[in-house]
């Protein structure tokens, strides 16, 4: 199988192109030489890599940015990845669309589901929201698949702050009052491989095409993870950690507003494709482990 992915550097991205190997060669679709923002050449570029699948995992993920950059973020997000979507329907290559929890206002009490109507809080949402219904009309073989709270051990993300700040702060102010499911890009690559097989091979039938929302199973708040990064933290390597002191989201300084609660129900894709992801806690700590640098018993905190 060949897959093509979008971005280079992305946490999803980079997870998938470590998967790279003899059944699944990984080919990377990114910038300069292929721009969301713009997307025209995708065609001629599908031609010459010859996908069986396209994983649009690239996107403008600055959620607070994007508040003063709505243009770029809505070409980034929604007309690009409908580009790509058309070049691949041309192609009759199915696409894999990732998308957010950040579509939901987060006022349901209780996990969303595939059928609760979005209502973005914020202009990443938005454009995200747009860029699931553009890449669906574009191309009937779409698979969208709604992530959340993403982390890796290399990329730029929550938990990995954390384990920066681990290293200089006595305590850390954390929201406690918004709740999601911690996702390890790692699983998510492994998932995308796999459906990815099952779409290329037709075993999983037209009822692989749609909406399936996919994270972490479990749940927790912004709190909740970061107590569980340092617990991790001083229990591998003896550090004395920071104290997690919890604050309401309205304490928090953030451009852009964010779900008080975007827990996503993960049923509709265990049913068609057979798995669910680990609980996020277990990914955590894989993802931990794999960090040599924070299993060293140096860097005690103050
Ligand atoms: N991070 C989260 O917590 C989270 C939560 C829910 C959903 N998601 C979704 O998951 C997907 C991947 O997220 P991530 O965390 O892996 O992203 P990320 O680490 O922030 O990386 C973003 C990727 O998008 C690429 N990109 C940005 N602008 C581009 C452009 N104009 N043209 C081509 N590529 C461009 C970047 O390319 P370069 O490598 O060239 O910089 C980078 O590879 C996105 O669709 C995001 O919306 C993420």
């Amino acid at each position: 199988m060949r897959l093509a992915v979008t971005g280079a550097s992305g946490q999803i991205s980079l997870a998938l192109q470590q998967l790279s190997g003899p059944e699944c060669a990984v080919l990377v679709l990114a910038r300069p030489q292929f721009d969301l923002a713009e997307a025209g050449n995708a065609e001629a570029l599908l031609r010459q890599m010859r996908p069986d699948v396209v994983v649009n995992a690239g996107a403008y993920t600055a959620v607070d940015l994007a508040e003063q950059d709505a243009a770029r973020c809505e070409a980034v997000n929604a007309v690009g990845p409908g580009r790509l979507a058309a070049a691949c329907a041309q192609m009759d290559i199915p696409i894999l669309q990732i998308s957010t929890d950040y579509v939901f206002d987060g006022t349901k009490t209780v996990p969303y589901e595939e059928e609760d109507a979005p209502s973005p809080l914020n202009v990443y949402g938005a454009s995200k929201w747009r860029g699931e219904r553009v890449v669906a009309a574009a191309n009937p073989r779409h698979v969208i698949l709604r992530t959340s709270w993403v982390y890796s051990p290399g990329g730029r993300n929550f938990v990995t702050t954390m384990l920066r700040l681990a290293r200089t702060q006595n305590s850390v102010d954390v929201v406690a009052d918004q709740f999601g499911c911690p996702t390890s890009a790692q699983d998510l690559a492994q998932a995308i491989m796999r459906v990815s097989a099952q779409v290329a091979s037709g075993t999983a039938g037209q009822q692989a095409f749609g909406l399936f929302h996919l994270a972490g199973s479990g749940d927790t708040s912004w709190a909740g993870l970061a107590q569980a990064v340092f617990d991790h933290r001083r229990l591998r390597s003896g550090c004395a950690t920071p104290m997690v002191r919890a604050i309401r989201a309205d304490q928090h300084a953030a451009k852009a507003a964010r779900p008080k609660n975007s827990r996503l129900r993960c049923d509709r894709f265990q049913r068609v494709f057979g798995f669910s992801l680990p609980h996020w806690s277990l990914s955590l700590q894989a993802c931990l482990d794999s960090l040599t640098d924070d299993a060293a018993p140096t860097g005690q905190a103050p």
